[in-house]
């Protein structure tokens, strides 16, 4: 039996539709369930951030999950396939009358991605101070908690709402299947079959 986790959030209900396309029916987990099981599989509903846990620790043999989470968490797992749904960039996001200058001191970025953060500035050779939040990222620059955010865009309105642009892309995002290392070995025919299957329908669809 295969475990798969799939995530909450913003790429559920494209991840849950290709699901649905391949084992038919109504795909989608009833109320407050957890666990779904179907032909022979076993789906967990996981907060996208913690599908990667899942998956490495070996409690999921397999999940889908934003290339951002996979970045940011360094994880030991197998990138399986680019599922592209749920695209979406990470950027820098600045106020609409300020202006990017990282030579100024003292820049303060406000993220969720504190190592996609880090490692960015780093190339560039920029210092900057992090600040790690959980979410309303835009929040922060409006309120003198932040100079910058590094946070998801996807359709904009968010930044545009809040009178924020971008400044600058930091990387494109989009869901992936992975794979635990061992299942992949373990359970390679299982994996793969399944693959091929959703690779059917991404190609169908995209
Ligand atoms: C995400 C992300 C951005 C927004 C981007 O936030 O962190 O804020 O969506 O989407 P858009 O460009 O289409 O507006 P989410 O709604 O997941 O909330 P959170 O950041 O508070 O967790
Ligand atoms: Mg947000």
């Amino acid at each position: 039996m295969l475990t798969v986790a799939l995530p909450k959030g913003r790429i559920a209900e494209q991840t849950l539709e290709i699901f649905g396309e391949i084992f038919g029916g109504e795909f989608r987990f009833e109320g407050r369930e957890l666990i779904m099981e179907k032909e022979g599989f076993r789906f967990l509903n996981v907060r996208n951030q913690d599908v990667p846990t899942y998956v490495e620790h070996g409690a999921a043999d397999i999940g889908v999950v934003g290339l951002d989470v996979i970045t940011e968490k360094e994880l030991d797992i197998i990138q399986l396939l680019d599922m592209q749904l749920g695209k979406c960039k990470v950027a820098i996001g600045i106020k609409n009358e300020d202006e990017l200058d990282w030579s100024r001191p003292n820049i303060k970025v406000a993220t969720k991605m504190v190592n996609i953060t880090k490692n960015y500035f780093a190339k560039k050779a920029v210092g900057v101070e992090v600040v790690k939040l959980y979410g309303s990222i835009e929040l922060a620059p409006l309120v003198g908690l932040a100079d910058a955010i590094v946070d998801i865009v996807e359709t904009g309105n968010t930044m545009r709402e809040n009178g924020l642009k971008v400044a600058e892309d930091i990387m494109d995002s989009s869901a992936h299947l992975i794979a635990n290392k061992n299942s992949f070995y373990a359970k390679k025919g299982e994996i793969l079959s399944l693959y091929e299957k959703i690779k059917t329908v991404v190609e169908r669809n995209g």
